[in-house]
């Protein structure tokens, strides 16, 4: 739930989804509806390379900050397909989510190319948002806390916390509708601070978080914020994740 150190910050993942066109589209709609959001709250949209400038046009005057999918360690090169920081300063971008479980399953990414990602954020003046998180069958095995602390060890050397959000981001939970139930979301979370040794960690809940769950996952004493995925696609169920209602401290 954030505390006056621990800043809210609620990001929308929107992964290979969304023209320029559809973006402005979605700008349009979303921004009505979180013009009155506790400034508190900082509100992020990751885009596809492709449509950050329209986002940014799109969102000039409102509290809404870019966060780019992924960052290159090198300021330039013969790196096919990457993305450097100078390249994503020139489009007002704050944020940078390295180490997603998609690159991580689907591209081989090490812990020790995400080290070299979240370095490169942080010499570069972006705040990476560093995914981690545990497989189905790591999780049946017993495994979580020693994968996840392992991502943590490798993925943080070097890393300043203090410029930092951690995303905790079951893989079993992302994109299956299945949620972490949100006290044991809460609980890695809380490790997570502590294996990073910093009181003051932003650390995010991602997988599956919809309009009918982010309450319950806000009330969470250990949980500052969330990365959406699908439910940030869409303007109405992203706002309402953003204007969140914890409940009542128990
Ligand atoms: P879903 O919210 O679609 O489960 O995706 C979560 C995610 O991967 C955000 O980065």
């Amino acid at each position: 739930m954030g505390t006056a150190s621990r800043p809210v910050v609620i990001a929308g993942n929107w992964k290979m989804h969304m023209t320029c066109a559809e973006a402005r589209s979605f700008a349009s709609q979303f921004l009505p509806l979180v013009a009155s959001t506790p400034g508190d709250r900082t509100i992020v949209l990751a885009p596809p390379f492709t449509a950050l400038e329209a986002v940014r046009q799109a969102v000039v005057g409102s509290a809404v900050t870019l966060a780019s999918q992924n960052v290159h360690w090198e300021g330039n090169g013969a790196f096919t397909g990457e993305i450097s920081t100078r390249m994503l300063e020139e489009h007002g971008v704050a944020y940078a989510i390295v180490g997603h479980s998609e690159p991580r399953k689907y591209f081989s990414e090490s812990d020790e190319q995400i080290n070299l990602r979240a370095r490169a954020a942080q010499a570069g003046g972006l705040i990476p948002i560093l995914c981690v998180g545990e497989s189905d069958e790591q999780r049946s095995s017993g495994d979580t806390e020693r994968v996840i602390r392992r991502q943590v060890e490798q993925g943080f050397d070097g890393i300043d916390p203090a410029r930092l959000v951690v995303a905790y981001e079951p893989i079993w939970a992302i994109g299956t509708g299945k949620t972490c139930a949100a006290s044991e979301a809460n609980r890695i979370c809380g490790l997570i601070r502590s294996w990073v040794g910093h009181p003051d960690l932003t650390v995010q809940y991602g997988g599956s978080v919809k309009p009918d769950n982010i309450d319950e996952i806000m009330a969470q004493s250990d949980i500052d914020g969330v990365l959406v995925g699908g439910a940030s696609l869409e303007a109405q169920s992203f706002a309402r994740i953003v204007n969140y209602q914890p409940f009542p401290a128990a």
